[in-house]
């Protein structure tokens, strides 16, 4: 199987449309600020870090553990690398650090930040608030990345927040032609229709599902037994 591929669907031509709308948006009216959401397995994440893999953008992803002072060490380190600043020091408070990428920012105008898992920031009010003064402050762009029902949490977080987001683009389960596409540029040997057509029944159009499948087939056609969309029993 073949790995590290972004295959364009409709959700990562949808997502990548959103980005160019705020890239256009008057500047001087309007912040760089959208959401990004979806149910599990859709290809959220592999669009936001793929996609700013290939087009210099950032990509953070948001954990359990993350506080504002360690999101804020991360920005200015992405934002040092990608911008050729060379070693700048991540030390010092925390507003610090943040001013050091603002800093970093006003000679950037064309950033884009796509911070993923927002779903981590709804419950820290401090490190959701730092986030919406990149967008304050800045032109740049932040795509905020979520779980399904992130538009309803950001609403109920903060009526502002939601109020400043110019774009919002729901990720929906992939259809047959997605599928297909994925089936024909990962596997190693093209699969025949009835492939395709079982693989997109039983992955439901998740992607996630897809992938097990796929590695399920070519394990099984391999020579062992299990083409199961579940995790196999090794033994
Ligand atoms: N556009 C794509 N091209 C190739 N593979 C993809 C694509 N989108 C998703 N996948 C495959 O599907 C898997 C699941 O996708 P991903 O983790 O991006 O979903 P997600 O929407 O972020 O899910 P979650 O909400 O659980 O975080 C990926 O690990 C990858 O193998
Ligand atoms: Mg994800």
């Amino acid at each position: 199987m073949k790995q590290g591929k972004l295959i364009t669907t409709a959700n990562v031509v949808k997502a990548d449309r959103a980005i160019e709308y705020l890239q256009r948006r008057p500047k001087l009216e309007l912040v760089g600020l959208g959401l990004v959401y979806g149910k599990p397995g859709l290809g959220k994440s592999t669009w936001a870090s793929r996609t700013a893999f290939s087009k210099g953008y950032i990509y953070l992803r948001l954990e359990s553990t993350t506080t504002p002072k360690n999101f804020a060490q991360r920005l200015l380190s992405s934002l040092a690398s990608r911008y050729n600043y060379g070693n700048v020091p991540t030390c010092g408070a925390t507003n610090t650090i943040f001013k050091r990428c603002m800093a970093i920012l006003e000679n950037h105008e064309d950033a884009v930040i796509i911070v993923d898992e927002i779903d981590y920031a709804f419950s820290n009010k401090q490190l959701l608030g730092a986030i919406r003064d990149i967008v304050d402050e800045t032109l740049a762009i932040v795509i905020l990345v979520g779980m399904q029902n992130a538009k309803d949490k950001l609403l109920q977080v903060n009526e502002y927040y939601f109020d400043r987001c110019n774009v919002f683009c729901e990720f929906s389960s992939s259809d047959k032609k997605d599928i297909s596409e994925l089936c024909r540029q990962v596997m190693d040997k093209t699969p025949n229709d009835a492939m395709q057509e079982m693989i997109y029944r039983e992955s439901t159009g998740n992607l996630r599902r897809a992938v097990k499948l796929i590695y399920g087939v070519e394990n099984a056609i391999a020579g062992n037994q299990n083409s199961s969309s579940q995790p196999s029993e090794i033994n």
